[in-house]
Formats: C-alpha cells, structure tokens, sequence
C-alpha cells in the first residue's frame, strides 16, 4: 500500500465514522422509506434440535452492587478449567440480546440491550468448550424463544477458536467463545447507507453487557475485534455477504491467582517504559 492509498483509506475511515452528516441525494431513500418488505426480525432456526434455556437467574450468585460491578469489569484472558453453568450462560445470553417485548405486531424487538432503530441486526453464535449439560460444540442462540440450537460437533475446536481469533492462544481456554455476526439487511433496510456505523456503534452495547454480566456472576472475558472473519464465518456456515462475524468474546470462569499470568500480557509496557 502506498503513502496515497494509506491517505485515502484513513479519509474513507474517518468519513465512515461520521457517516450520519455525509450528505446524499435529495432524492435518496432507504428501502423502509420505499415500503419494501421488512427482513425477519430474527434468524429462523438453522436446524430442528432446539434447547430450552433455563430463564429463573434466582440460584446465581449475582453481584447486585452496581457501582461494584462498573468498577471491577476488565478484561480477563486466562481461563480456569472450571466449566461454566447452563444457567450462567442463559444469563450472559439474556443480558446481551434477550428479547423483552416486540414492538407492534412484528416492527421491532425491543432487548437488553439498545439499538438504533430496534433493528438489533446481530446473530449470536457459541463455541462451547465446557458448559455443563452441553456437548461440546457450536451453538446458536435463538433469541425469540430465549433457546440454543446445536449446529454440531468439531474435531478441533480449540485450533478453530484461535484460527478464529487470529491466533490469540488465550482463546482457547474460554468455557464458551460468543461470536456475533451482523445480518445486514436488517439493519440496511432501515438505514440504507446509514446503517454501517449504527452496526459498530450497538455491538458495543452488546459487548458491554456481556462484561458486566460476566463480571456480575463471577464470571470473565475479554472483547476482540481481531477476528478472522473468513474462518469464523466458515465454521458457522455464514456466506460472509448477507451475514458475517466481525466481533467475538470468549468468557470462561476467573480465579485471583490468575492475575500475574493476567498481567504478563501487559509485561511489555514496563519492559518498554511506556
Ligand atoms: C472493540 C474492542 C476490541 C478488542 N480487541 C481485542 C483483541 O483483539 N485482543 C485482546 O487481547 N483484547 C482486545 N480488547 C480488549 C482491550 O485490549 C481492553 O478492553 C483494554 O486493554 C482495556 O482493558 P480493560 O478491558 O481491562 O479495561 C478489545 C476491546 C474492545 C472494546
């Protein structure tokens, strides 16, 4: 890439951020304004084995303190071998896309978590390495019956969750890897070529409600953004042009005396005075 290209590309970044105040045509309208129809609001169950998720969060230890939970989320990245409930993963599924209500007949999910225009346009997939009652394997949620579907097995699971994370090893110890795709046309429909930023913007909403669930049921994971996409998309069967993964979180169970092997992935800002 050259000086002119790399020029280019940072202004096409910059102006995809602000993408809201980019003027368009006058006559430019989105397909909703075009009154075409409306994509599901959900993806339809990939297969027919659907598992019900326990939905009575009553027997978690839930930290309760909220300015507690705020102040001691961070970023976990090593794993005990611990397996992680049923019920916590129900929890950390329900926090971050829940379905609560539907707004009219079938406009708009209304979830725990915000979203420009209610489109909520993200797939949750799982890479379940140990969660009690669950064979190990690739899941996904399916968040208008608040259940799981089992998409099958792996012979290499682990190997597929770091290809998946771009070689991060840390990844590989997770109890379960999350894995959010974007389905964009439902996102697009509403917001045509408005909708890219709105996409980046609420999958942050999701990621954070997956840290503070996590770290409110003792519980631990870090965001990643490094995700190959292409591996993650061919593992979940995803065409990668209507639906892709962009965006991944493993969480897996936490312990204290971790916290040196926790802080040796920062070693380097002391090693380099930074
Ligand atoms: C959008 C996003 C992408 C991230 N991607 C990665 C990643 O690929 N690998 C990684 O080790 N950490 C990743 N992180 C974690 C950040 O490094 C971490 O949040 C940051 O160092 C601050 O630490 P804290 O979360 O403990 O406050 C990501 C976090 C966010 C929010």
């Amino acid at each position: 890439m050259d000086a002119e290209e790399i020029r280019t590309r940072i202004g096409a970044g910059r102006a995809f951020i602000t993408n809201f105040s980019r003027p368009v045509d006058e006559d430019y309208k989105t397909d909703q304004e075009l009154k075409k129809p409306q994509p599901p609001l959900a993806k339809a169950a990939m297969g027919n084995q659907a598992i019900d998720l326990p939905h009575d969060f009553s027997a978690l230890e839930i930290d309760n303190d909220f300015l507690r939970v705020i102040n001691s989320r961070k970023s976990h990245r090593v794993y005990t071998d611990e397996p992680i409930t049923l019920t916590q993963l129900s929890c950390l599924l329900w926090c971050t896309q829940g379905v609560k209500s539907v707004r009219g007949k079938s406009y708009a999910t209304l979830r725990t978590v915000p979203g420009g225009g209610a489109r909520h346009p993200f797939e949750c997939y799982m890479a379940v390495r140990r969660v009690e009652g669950l064979e190990p394997g690739l899941y996904h949620y399916l968040p208008m019956t608040h259940q799981i579907e089992r998409l099958g097995g792996m012979d290499d699971l682990e190997g597929m969750i770091v290809r998946s994370l771009s070689g991060q090893r840390w990844g590989e110890k997770a109890s379960v890897v999350f894995y959010y795709s974007c389905v964009f046309y439902r996102a697009e429909w509403r917001y045509g070529v408005f909708a890219h930023p709105t996409v980046l913007i609420d999958s942050g909403h999701v990621t954070e409600n997956l840290y503070l669930a996590a770290t409110a049921i003792g519980l631990g994971g870090c965001a990643v953004a490094a995700v190959d996409t292409p591996a993650a998309d061919h593992a979940f069967g995803l065409d990668g042009v209507e639906e892709s993964i962009f965006y991944a979180m493993p969480v897996g169970t936490v312990a204290p005396e971790n916290q040196e092997a926790e802080d040796a992935f920062y070693a380097f800002v002391k090693e380099q005075g930074l």
